[in-house]
C-alpha cells in the first residue's frame, strides 16, 4: 500500500481499514511502501500490522509518508516496480492518491502490474466517484476561518480576501464560500472579472454593509488581459506552485475600490488536522472495499463514492477527467454574491 500527492485528512483510516481487515478476515501479510511513488521506486518499505496501525484512525496526515514522485518521469519506472513486487512477493499493489497518484497506478496497471485505486484529495477534483475524502475536512475549516474572519472585516470595515486551496477545481471556494456567506467567490473554472468583482463590494457598501469577503481558488484566473499573475515552478507532474492569487487581488481591490483590503492565505492548514467525522466513515468504507477488491482480483479498479453505495470503477475512467464545478452550479448562487 502506498498514498501518494498532498496528503488529506483520512489517508490512516484507509491504511488502518485495509490492514484491520486484510490481516483479520484475509490473513494476508502487508507492506507500506514510504513516501508514495519513490518508496516502490527504491524499495523502502515496512510491514503493517494491526498493532503498527492502532490509534491512527482520527489521526491527519499519512503515517506512511507522501510525495510527488512520478514512476513515469524514469525510464526503468515501470521495471522498478515490478522488481520491488515481485522480490516481496506482494500480489499486487493499493494505491491511495489523486488525480496524479492514480494516473501513474493506471499506466502501471496498462504496463501489466496489479494496483487497485483508492480516491483522494481535498480538491474534490475526481471524475468517478462523487466525493473524496479530505474535502469535507478542508471544508471545515475554510468555513470556520471565514467565520472568524466576517467578524474582525465588520469590525474594521474592510474587505477580506480569504484564498483557499484548489487547484484545477474550485469546490473547496464554492462550498465554504456558500457555507460562509461569502459576498464574492471566485473559482478557477470561470475566468473572473475584477471590474465586476469591485462592482459587488461597490454595491454592498451602497447598501449600507461597509465590508465584504471574497473567498478565492488558488487556481482562479482573470479574464485574458485583464491583470498581471505569475505562475510558480512545475512539480514532477507538470502542475505549477500555485498561491498569490490573493494578494494580488489585495492590491488590486484596494487600488480599484478605495476600501482598506487584506489577504488571507489558508494554505495547508486545510489539509492538516483531524479528520471529520463523514472523512473518516468514507475513508474506511473505500479501505474495506479496496481490499475485498484485491482478493476479488479486481485490479486496474478504483473504489468509488455512487449516492450511498461504494462500487468500482476502472482506474482509466476514474482518471480520464477532472470533475469541475459546473457553470451552472456556480450561477445558482449568483444571486447571493455582493
Ligand atoms: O492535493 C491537492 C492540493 O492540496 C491542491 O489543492 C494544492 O494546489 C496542492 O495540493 C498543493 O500542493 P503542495 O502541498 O505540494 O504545495
Amino acid at each position: 500500500m502506498l498514498t501518494g500527492g498532498g496528503d488529506c485528512p483520512g489517508l490512516n483510516a484507509v491504511i488502518r481499514a485495509v490492514v484491520r481487515k486484510g490481516i483479520d478476515e484475509f490473513g494476508d501479510q502487508i507492506v507500506g511502501f514510504r513516501d508514495g511513488w519513490r518508496g516502490v521506486l527504491e524499495d523502502v518499505q515496512d510491514e503493517l500490522t494491526i498493532e503498527s496501525t492502532r490509534g491512527i484512525l482520527p489521526r491527519g496526515g499519512t503515517i506512511l509518508g507522501s510525495s510527488r514522485t512520478n514512476p513515469s518521469k524514469r525510464e526503468d519506472g515501470v521495471e522498478l516496480v515490478r522488481t520491488t513486487l515481485e522480490r516481496h512477493r506482494l500480489d499486487g499493489l493499493i494505491a491511495i492518491g489523486g488525480e496524479d497518484t492514480l494516473g501513474a497506478a493506471n499506466r502501471l496497471n496498462e504496463a501489466g502490474i496489479s494496483v487497485i485505486g483508492v480516491p483522494k484529495t481535498i480538491d474534490n477534483d475526481l471524475g468517478a466517484t462523487d466525493q473524496t475524502f479530505g474535502f469535507d475536512t478542508a471544508l471545515q475549516v475554510a468555513s470556520e476561518a471565514i467565520d472568524r474572519l466576517h467578524t474582525t472585516a465588520e469590525s474594521h470595515h474592510r474587505i477580506l480576501v480569504v484564498e483557499v486551496m484548489g487547484r484545477n477545481a474550485g469546490w473547496i471556494a464554492l462550498h465554504s464560500g456558500i457555507a460562509g456567506g461569502a459576498d464574492v467567490i471566485l473559482i478557477p473554472e470561470i475566468p473572473f472579472d475584477i471590474d465586476e468583482v469591485c462592482r459587488l463590494i461597490g454595491r454592498r457598501h451602497g447598501r449600507g454593509r461597509y465590508f465584504s469577503i471574497v473567498v478565492v481558488a488558488e487556481g482562479a484566473m482573470p479574464k485574458e488581459g485583464t491583470m498581471k499573475v505569475s505562475i510558480g515552478e512545475l512539480d514532477e507532474f507538470g502542475h505549477p506552485r500555485l498561491g498569490g492569487i490573493g494578494q494580488v487581488l489585495e492590491r488590486e481591490i484596494e487600488a480599484r475600490t478605495g476600501f482598506e483590503t487584506r489577504a488571507t492565505v489558508l494554505g495547508h492548514v486545510q489539509r492538516g488536522g483531524t479528520p471529520t467525522a463523514f472523512d473518516r466513515v468514507l475513508a474506511t468504507r473505500l479501505g474495506l472495499a479496496a481490499i475485498d477488491a484485491a482478493h476479488a482480483g479486481r485490479w486496474g479498479m478504483m473504489t468509488a463514492l455512487h449516492a450511498t453505495e461504494i462500487e468500482l470503477v476502472s482506474l482509466a475512467d476514474a482518471v480520464a477527467e477532472v470533475r469541475r464545478v459546473p457553470v451552472a452550479e456556480y450561477e445558482r448562487y449568483g444571486v447571493l454574491f455582493g
